[in-house]
């Protein structure tokens, strides 16, 4: 039997509350793609109480960003034993110029690269935030908590995600997908976009 390779992966990009743990999971079911996503992961170290709970908390619970080196630790994990049978669903990483550059570099090392950049545009801070808010009650992450935590992660994302949006575009990798539809719509959008390019 042919042995596939597996050369291209997929990043989902958007604000905190544009839908990517939504979609990642749709993703995941309808193409079987090996989702990656950084907050579960970081979350799962704190539930597991393992060394760096503490520095992580510190970061999380506040909104802000934990040191790329310490992000990147997890992801290489997983890229580095899920790379040979699975194109990779990216969710939060990367998430700034320096962690393009530290994905890049290793997925060179296994002669990949992303192929395609899905970005969930939702540009009401209204709209983000009172996703945020209803999650709260439901999930009770701290980080969704109180508006404060919730601004600190859209101020990050406006100084330092969204200048990787511009670099994906110019790459001519980057699919804008309008993410204040409904899920079922973001679904069917960005769904049409999979399969003309599959
Ligand atoms: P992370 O867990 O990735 O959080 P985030 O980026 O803030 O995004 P969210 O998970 O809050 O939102 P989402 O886009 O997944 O939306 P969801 O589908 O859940 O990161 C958490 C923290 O980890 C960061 O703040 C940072 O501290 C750290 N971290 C993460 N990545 C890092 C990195 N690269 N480097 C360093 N640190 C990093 O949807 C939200 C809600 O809305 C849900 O309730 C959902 O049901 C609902 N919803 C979804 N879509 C729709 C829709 N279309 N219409 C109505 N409701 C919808
Ligand atoms: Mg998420």
């Amino acid at each position: 039997m042919e042995t596939k390779i597996y050369t291209k992966h997929i990043i989902l990009l958007g604000p905190p509350g544009s839908g990517k743990g939504t979609q990642a999971k749709r993703l995941v079911e309808r193409y079987h793609y090996l989702p990656i996503a950084i907050g579960t992961l970081l979350r799962e170290q704190i539930a597991q109480n393992t060394p760096d709970k503490a520095t992580l908390e510190r970061y999380i619970n506040q909104g802000q960003l934990v040191p790329s080196e310490l992000s990147f630790k997890f992801v290489k994990q997983q890229i580095e034993q899920h790379i040979a049978t699975h194109t990779l669903l990216l969710d939060g990483f990367p998430r700034t110029l320096p962690q393009i550059s530290l994905l890049d570099d290793l997925l060179e090392q296994y002669q990949a690269k992303i192929g395609l950049v899905i970005f969930l545009e939702v540009n009401r801070e209204t709209t983000l935030l009172q996703r945020l808010k209803k999650r709260s009650s439901i999930e009770g992450r701290l980080d969704d908590q109180d508006e404060e935590k919730i601004k600190t992660r859209m101020a990050i994302y406006q100084q330092q995600t969204l200048p990787i949006v511009n670099l994906y575009n110019a790459q001519q990798k980057l699919y804008r997908v309008d993410g204040e539809q409904t899920a079922d719509q973001v679904t069917q959008a960005i769904n049409a976009i999979m399969d003309r390019l599959l």
